[in-house]
C-alpha cells in the first residue's frame, strides 16, 4: 500500500483509485456475477451476463473490466478495440471466473460473499464517507450520516441489510471458529455462552469439535434471535435473548466460558466495562471470558506505521459505524480487563494472545 518512493504523485493517484476495490467487490458480490459465471471455466459474454443479472450492459462491462484488473475475472483477449461499434462489441466481450472470483459464489464453503458485502452496505459505506467530519468533531459517522448511535440501530431498520450483515458474521465465524475450537479444551466445560453470538455459528463449531461439551448457548438481541428458525428438540445449541448492557438472563448463568467474538471492538471502554461486568456475573467459579478479536499490532509486532492495513481498516470502520468502537493493543486489553476486575490469562504457550490469526483471542478471569 505504500507510495512508490520514485513517484510520490503516482502513489497518491493509486490511493485515490483504490475506492474501486471495495465498491467493485461489493457490486460483483451483490449482483451474483460469480454464480452467473458457472460452470467454472466457462466464458460468458457481457451481453449474456447482463441478461442473466438484469443489469445495464455498458455499466456492467465497465465493472467487469475493473473486476478483471482486481483479479475476480479474466477478460478474454479479442480484436475489439478496432471495431467501430464499440458498445455492441463490448457486449460481446467474454469473461471467465478466476479462483479469487470463486470465493464470491453463493455456495462457497466460507460464504465470504456476505462478509465482503458488509463493507459496501449503506450503513457502513455512508458512515465511512463521513470520516472527515468524524475526525473534525469526534462524532461517529453513523451519527453524522443517519443520526444513529450505532450500526445495530441502522440494521434493525432494514431487514435486507440486517440479513446480509448477519450472514457476513456467520461467514467470519465459519473461518475463525475451527481455530478457536482448537485453542482451548472446551470438552471440560458444562456450559459455554457466546454473548452477542448472532446465529450461533461459533458455538456450533465448538460443539462439533468437542462432542463432550453438553451445552452451548448463543445470546443475542431479541430483534436477531426472533428471525432464527427453531432448533431441533435435542440440540446441544440453544438461543437466548438478552441485552449485554443489562444483567443477563438466568438461563446463561453458570457459564464455564463466556465467548465474545467481535463484540468489544464495537464499543468504547466505558461500554465494554459494562458488558464485561455483566459477563463476569454469569461465570461459574473458575470461569473464563474469551474475547475473539484481533490484537492491534500483534501480527505486525512492530511500530504503529507498519500495522497491517486490514487492522487499520477495521479500526477506522469501528470509528465510523459504532459509538467509540476501536481495535485494541494488548496494553489496551490489559487496561480494559483491569477496569472490570479481571486479569488477562496467558495461554499454555505463555502468550497473552491465544490461537492464531485470524482466530486470535484474549482470555480473562476475575481477579
Ligand atoms: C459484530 S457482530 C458479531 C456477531 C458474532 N459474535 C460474530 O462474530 O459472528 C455483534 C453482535 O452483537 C449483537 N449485539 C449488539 N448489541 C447488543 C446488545 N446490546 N445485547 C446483545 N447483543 C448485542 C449484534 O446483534 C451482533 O450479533
Amino acid at each position: 500500500m505504500a507510495a512508490p518512493l520514485s513517484d510520490p504523485v503516482a502513489g497518491v493517484q493509486d490511493l485515490i483509485a483504490s475506492w474501486v476495490r471495495v465498491k467493485v467487490t461489493y457490486t460483483f458480490a451483490r449482483l451474483n456475477v460469480a454464480d452467473a459465471l458457472q460452470p467454472t471455466g466457462t466464458a460468458k459474454t457481457c451481453q449474456e451476463l447482463a441478461s442473466i443479472l438484469e443489469a445495464h450492459e455498458d455499466s456492467l462491462y465497465r465493472v467487469l473490466r475493473t473486476a478483471g484488473q482486481l483479479g475476480l475475472v479474466t477478460e478474454e483477449a479479442g480484436d475489439h478495440e478496432s471495431d467501430t461499434d464499440m458498445y455492441a462489441v463490448r457486449g460481446g466481450r467474454r469473461f471467465v471466473l478466476t479462483p479469487m472470483g470463486e470465493v464470491l459464489k453463493e455456495d462457497h464453503p466460507t460464504q465470504f460473499k456476505y462478509f465482503s458485502m458488509v463493507w459496501g452496505l449503506p450503513a457502513h459505506a455512508e458512515s465511512q464517507n463521513k470520516l472527515f467530519e468524524t475526525v473534525k468533531t469526534g462524532q461517529p459517522g453513523c451519527k453524522l450520516a443517519f443520526g444513529a448511535d450505532h450500526l445495530f440501530q441502522l440494521l434493525d431498520k432494514d431487514p435486507m441489510e440486517h440479513e446480509i450483515f448477519n450472514q457476513g458474521m456467520t461467514s467470519h465465524s465459519n473461518m475463525q471458529g475451527k481455530i478457536v475450537a482448537a485453542s482451548y479444551d472446551f470438552s471440560k466445560c458444562k456450559k459455554v455462552v457466546d454473548v452477542g453470538g448472532s446465529k450461533g455459528t461459533l458455538v456450533q463449531l465448538i460443539l462439533d469439535a468437542h462432542p463432550g461439551l453438553p451445552l452451548g448457548i448463543s445470546l443475542d438481541r431479541k430483534e436477531l434471535i426472533d428471525t432464527l428458525p427453531p432448533l431441533p428438540a435435542n440440540s446441544r445449541l440453544q438461543f437466548a435473548t438478552g441485552d449485554f448492557f443489562e444483567p443477563l438472563p438466568e438461563s446463561v448463568h453458570g457459564a464455564d466460558v463466556v465467548l465474545m467474538k467481535f463484540i468489544m471492538h464495537d464499543w468504547g471502554d466505558a461500554d465494554c466495562k459494562r458488558i464485561l461486568d455483566n459477563c463476569k456475573a454469569i461465570l461459574a467459579p473458575g470461569g473464563l471470558i474469551m474475547c475473539v478479536e484481533m490484537v492491534m499490532g500483534e501480527t505486525a509486532g512492530a511500530a504503529p506505521g507498519s500495522l497491517p492495513i486490514y487492522q487499520q481498516a477495521m479500526d477506522l470502520t469501528m470509528l465510523s459505524v459504532l459509538k467509540r468502537g476501536r481495535e485494541r493493543t494488548l496494553k489496551d486489553w490489559d487496561g480494559l480487563a483491569a477496569s472490570a476486575g479481571l486479569k488477562l490469562i496467558a495461554s499454555p504457550s505463555g502468550s497473552y494472545v491465544w490461537g492464531q490469526a485470524p482466530g486470535t483471542m484474549v482470555v480473562m478471569q476475575p481477579v
